[in-house]
């Protein structure tokens, strides 16, 4: 199975890759720059110890079956809009967050749509699933840490999130279903809140569980 990171250069782009590929799924690597892409997938090859390429974004979206939007939320709906036509009818992951630094805290930024999942799924023909929100991306790059967190997802396509889900399991994850798409912004504003009690309490990289 072929997944696309769509600018898998950045923080989250890097475990997933890293992770996915050890799991022995192709991934593809995207960047707004198909050298940048390469050059990203040529560090994570060495580090994972298997093949990963790079790609710029719309090559990497037209090959995959899959494509993960880890790009920052502020441009990723209009990364979104341009591989509209490449992303049609396959599944499409937002791990996307809405938020915005305020004096002394971060808050979640409500979209007119609902969520940022909610306004992907508005812009693009695919089948959209909201997770990966409350992943700490430094420490879920370093592959000496396991990965036994819970992992809500949500999304209106069954077989779509169980498919994700599954390679979320592979991971290390417990997946969680958490509803339709509707409910996106439940699972994304998860990540501000976690965020505030990090820097207030002098914690780093929390994740959650749920026991
Ligand atoms: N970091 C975390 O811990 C974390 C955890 C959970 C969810 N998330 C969510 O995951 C997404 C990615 O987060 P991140 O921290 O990995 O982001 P990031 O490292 O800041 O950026 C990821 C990539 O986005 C691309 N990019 C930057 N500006 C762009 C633009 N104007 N247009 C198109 N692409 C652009 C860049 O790739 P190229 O230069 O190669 O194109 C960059 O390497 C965000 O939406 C965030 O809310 C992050």
């Amino acid at each position: 199975m072929k997944i696309a990171l769509l600018g898998g250069t950045g923080d989250l782009g890097k475990g997933l890759a890293l992770r996915l590929a050890k799991l022995g799924y192709e991934v593809l690597v995207g960047s707004r720059s198909d050298e940048k892409g390469k050059k990203l997938a040529s560090e994570y090859s060495q580090i994972a110890g298997v093949e990963i390429k790079g790609f710029d974004n719309a090559t990497a979206s037209e090959l995959c079956d899959i494509a993960i939007l880890t790009i920052p939320w502020e441009y990723a709906f209009d990364t979104a809009a341009q591989l509209k036509e490449k992303l049609k009818g396959k599944i499409v992951v937002s791990p996307l967050v809405p938020m915005k630094k305020e004096k002394g805290y971060f808050d979640y930024v409500r979209l007119p749509e609902g969520s940022a999942a909610e306004k992907v799924a508005s812009i693009l023909e695919s089948k959209v699933v909201s997770t990966f929100h409350s992943v700490p991306a430094e420490r879920f790059a370093d592959l000496n840490q396991k990965v036994d967190w819970d992992l809500p997802m949500c999304g209106d396509d069954k077989e779509a999130k169980e498919t994700i889900a599954e390679i979320a399991r592979k991971m290390g994850f417990r997946p969680l279903d958490a509803g339709p798409l509707k409910v996106s912004s439940l699972l994304e504003s998860l990540t501000p809140l976690i965020i505030n009690i990090a820097v207030k309490n002098k914690m780093h990289d929390l994740t959650i569980k749920f026991i």
